[in-house]
């Protein structure tokens, strides 16, 4: 689909005109390029409001230009964010997708919107987000619409193309990371994760692969014990994005990927299990977000660290009781097999502050299923050794509708992992707090740097509708994280 920016259209009947109205106000600007009585005639006659993503679609009368008028709620007018905007622009694409219309104009001024042209390239951002869709396992594509053209009308097309060139980056690494999110677990596994991060250096990623040689001389036992059971192997991969004051300490996200989690031994029930094909959205996520910094060139030093294993039972595979030793030497009585993750991190996190020193560190996994119990789909959980940190992580995710709340860490909860035989064990005692015991874990892994936890178990899929993303993957941490880079680090 095309996306461009104009400041003159020639409506014709293929066309769908989309235009905005403020919530009990009036609408945004008016269009000049249809006579839109017809339109404040059906706004009297309906319930429609104008609130945030309403919809008000309409026929329009056989001797006008555009053969459709979508008019969309905006809110109130002083809330409209650049956030509002993109969920206007996905709004206007996931309503009018599948209707007839070859082009999508929209004509939405907000004079007090930010730059000239900000506005139009938000909704246009909006809209390419949304318009991703997953189907190369359908070998019947249903619907063929027609649709091939998304149109702004702007007073500043060319700010807005500027602008809108950002944003792309930022699109782009979130339908890679929903890409390899959504792919299943036979085509998706820790070595085809490796050739997708490899791609990414003909943009200047230097990207580095470690097999399980390679992380055995490390001593990196933990991670290694999570992958024994499957034939497929465990790989550590190294991405670096060094465009910032060389010697600059980077920022360094790390990633749980964990291409297919069955359990292992500890076995799940086979109802949802099919769900743990998304355990890996940590790496995707550190993925996505490095090619969306790569591709609008930011000036920053940033590393991204995937750890990927297969988490299977088998022959092989680790045993409840086992007794592994990580990279740091700190030994774990593996307890649980599926409270693999946090084994996971354990390796690629020490790896991570030895090599790199970062300035910041930070993880995102799709940790414990009880996250989703105490947050529900609406936030990530946060967990921090850092204040300053985690008020910069929480700002940058209102900013972009990915919240974080920050949940308690302290020694109490560091207690209850002690174990009887080893330095540690990797579940709790089992007396709650599931989630602050897995961070109580990272964090012994965690030396002097700023670090922070997102568990993004309750974010990651989405059974609903998403605003922006619809249903399915949902990239959490991409924007988030774009965001906390440019307001703190370029
Ligand atoms: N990958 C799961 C957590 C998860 C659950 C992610 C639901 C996404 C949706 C993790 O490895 C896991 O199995 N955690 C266990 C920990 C328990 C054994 C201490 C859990 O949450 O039950
Ligand atoms: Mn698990
Ligand atoms: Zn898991």
């Amino acid at each position: 689909m095309k996306i461009s920016f104009s400041s003159t259209v020639n409506l014709t009947q293929q066309d769908c005109l989309v235009i905005g109205m403020f919530e009990e106000a009036d609408l945004a600007s008016p269009s000049n390029l249809i006579n839109l009585d017809f339109v404040r005639h059906a706004l009297k006659t309906t319930a429609f409001k104008g609130k945030k993503a309403e919809t008000l679609s309409l026929v329009t009368p056989a001797d006008m230009k555009a053969g459709q008028v979508l008019v969309i709620g905006l809110g109130k007018a002083e809330k409209v964010t650049e956030q509002v905007l993109q969920e206007v622009g996905a709004k206007a694409i996931s309503t009018l997708e599948k209707s007839q219309a070859k082009r999508i104009v929209v004509d939405i001024h907000l004079d007090s919107f930010g730059k000239a042209g900000d506005g139009a390239a938000h909704m246009a951002a909006g809209a390419q987000i949304r318009h991703w869709k997953f189907d190369l396992y359908k070998t019947q594509k249903k619907d063929t619409p027609c649709l091939d053209e998304f149109t702004f009308v702007t007073q500043h097309p060319h700010d807005a193309e500027k602008l809108f060139s950002d944003l792309s980056a930022i699109s782009e690494g979130v339908a890679l990371t929903r890409h390899v999110v959504s792919e299943p677990p036979n085509v998706l596994y820790p070595e085809t994760m490796a050739q997708k991060a490899l791609e990414l250096e003909t943009l200047g990623i230097k990207v580095e692969v470690l097999g399980e040689k390679d992380m055995e001389k490390l001593g990196m036992g933990a991670l290694l014990g999570v992958g024994q059971g499957s034939i497929r192997e465990s790989k550590l991969i190294v991405l670096q994005w060094l465009n910032g004051p060389k010697d600059e300490a980077p920022v360094a996200i790390v990633g749980k990927g964990v291409t297919f989690d069955s359990g292992g031994i500890s076995i799940k029930p086979s109802n949802g299990m099919e769900d743990m094909k998304y355990d890996m959205a940590g790496s995707g996520v550190v993925l996505g977000m490095m090619k969306a910094l790569a591709t609008r060139q930011a000036k920053v030093n940033v590393v991204g660290i995937m750890g990927m294993v297969e988490n299977m039972p088998s022959g092989s595979a680790q045993r409840p009781a086992d007794v592994v030793t990580s990279m740091s030497g700190q030994t774990i009585e593996v307890v649980n097999t599926d409270a693999e993750g946090r084994l996971v991190l354990a390796d690629a996190l020490w790896y991570t502050q030895d090599r790199f020193k970062p300035k910041a560190m930070i993880n995102l996994a799709t940790l414990t299923g009880a996250i989703k119990v105490a947050l529900g789909e609406e936030y990530a959980g946060l967990f921090s050794n850092n204040d300053e940190l985690s008020e910069k992580l929480t700002k940058a995710g209102k900013t972009v509708q990915e919240q974080l709340w920050r949940l308690p860490m302290g020694e109490a909860y560091d207690r209850d992992i002690d174990s009887e035989i080893a330095d540690m064990k990797n579940v709790g005692s089992g007396r709650g707090a599931g989630s602050t015991t897995a961070a109580q874990f990272l964090q012994r892994f965690v030396n002097n740097v700023p670090w922070a936890h997102l568990d993004i178990a309750s974010v990651a899929w989405l059974k609903k509708d998403h605003p922006l993303t619809g249903k399915g993957a949902t990239a959490f941490g991409v924007r988030l994280l774009n965001t906390f880079i440019k307001q703190n680090y370029e």
